[in-house]
Parts: C-alpha cells; sequence; structure tokens
C-alpha cells in the first residue's frame, strides 16, 4: 500500500486495524464506512474504499472518499473508476452528502487524473504538508459538489439511454 492516500509510510498493526473493523462491525463508528474491493470473476480482495463523514460540523455535509487497490495487477483496468463511482453513489444519493472531498500528494498523477474525471476539481494545494522519503510533499485537495455529480451523472445516463436505443434500432 505504498501510495496509499496522503500519508504513503502510515504504518498500521493488523491489532490496531482488527480494532477499527471491530468498531465499524459495532456500530461504534457512524462516521467511516469502510469496503473490501472484490474481483467479480475470481472474488479476489485487490483493495480497500472508505467513506469518511466530516465530523468537525454538526450538520453532515461532506464526507472524504478515499480507495487503494493493493494489487499492483489490478492497476489500470477500470476498477479505481468503477470503485469511486459507487462511493460517489453512496454519498451524495445515498447518505445525502452535499460535497465530496479527495485528497492525495501531489505526484499521485493517476489518483489525481482518476478524481478529475469524475468531475472533482482542484480546490487548494497545501505546500509541504506531508513528510515522507525524507523530503515534504505538497497535498492536492480536490471537491465535488452534489449537483456537478448529478449533472454529469443526467449526461452519462442520457448518453446510456442513447446508446440503448441505437442498439434496439439495428436491424
Ligand atoms: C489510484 C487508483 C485507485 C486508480 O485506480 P485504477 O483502477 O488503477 O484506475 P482506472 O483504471 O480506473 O483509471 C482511472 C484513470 O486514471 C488514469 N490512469 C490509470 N492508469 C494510468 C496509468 N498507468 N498512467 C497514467 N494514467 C493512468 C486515467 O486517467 C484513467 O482514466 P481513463 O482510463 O479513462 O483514461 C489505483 O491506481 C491505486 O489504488 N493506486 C495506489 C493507491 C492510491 O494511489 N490510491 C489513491 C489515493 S487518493
Amino acid at each position: 500500500m505504498r501510495l496509499a492516500r496522503s500519508f504513503p509510510d502510515h504504518v498500521i498493526s493488523k491489532e490496531a486495524l482488527e480494532a477499527e473493523f471491530a468498531k465499524e462491525l459495532k456500530g461504534e463508528d457512524t462516521g467511516r464506512r469502510a469496503y473490501i474491493i472484490e474481483e467479480k470473476s475470481t472474488r479476489k480482495p485487490v483493495g480497500w474504499a472508505t467513506i469518511r463523514i466530516h465530523q468537525f460540523q454538526r450538520k453532515m455535509t461532506a464526507a472524504d472518499v478515499g480507495l487503494a487497490l493493493g494489487e499492483k495487477t489490478a492497476w489500470s483496468k477500470g476498477y479505481g473508476t468503477e470503485t469511486a463511482r459507487l462511493l460517489l453513489d453512496e454519498v451524495f444519493r445515498q447518505l445525502n452528502l452535499h460535497r465530496a472531498e479527495w485528497w492525495t500528494f501531489s505526484e499521485n498523477n493517476v489518483s489525481v487524473q482518476l478524481a478529475k474525471k469524475l468531475g472533482f476539481k482542484e480546490e487548494a494545494r497545501l505546500r509541504d504538508a506531508v513528510f515522507f522519503d525524507n523530503r515534504y510533499h505538497d497535498l492536492v485537495v480536490l471537491g465535488l459538489l452534489k449537483q456537478e455529480f448529478e449533472s454529469i451523472r443526467a449526461v452519462s445516463e442520457t448518453s446510456r439511454d442513447k446508446t440503448t436505443v441505437s442498439y434496439l434500432q439495428s436491424p
């Protein structure tokens, strides 16, 4: 998980990780939802994803979304795109939040490209905000609002409808 999120050298013990999941399983942590990403054909776990609802406001309006494919063989096959779209459905259509945030360090081009492909806009660069590999790195913060998400979805749903119609009309 070398390039996961904004803290690539963050290491957590198995016990600490199990304690985190146990809290969620018991329903004690309502601010975080964690998922395992499985490859459909093999049912093999290849990564994880999270939604973290911001807790610093009294109203729940925003969440961070994060994901990582731990198996490098799973990269660049569209799994990240599919997973991120499912996370955004959850954030905007189930939790009905107003805003999603995506944080990564500036050299993580694939992560930034993926966020922008989904409609996120770069909103801030936090200079020298994280330290690893013996130097500081900038953090990039990207944001997506519910109305932006819905208009992007409306376009993709309309074009999918058109594809179906033209397919049905084909001889
Ligand atoms: C970042 C990550 C989640 C992307 O998932 P993925 O399944 O590899 O990405 P996808 O195949 O869905 O591609 C999404 C977009 O990323 C870009 N991309 C993907 N692979 C790329 C590559 N090898 N080189 C350059 N750009 C690439 C493209 O813009 C692509 O969209 P396109 O295929 O429509 O052009 C995944 O690579 C990963 O887990 N990396 C390590 C952990 C990490 O960085 N997590 C994110 C931290 S915020």
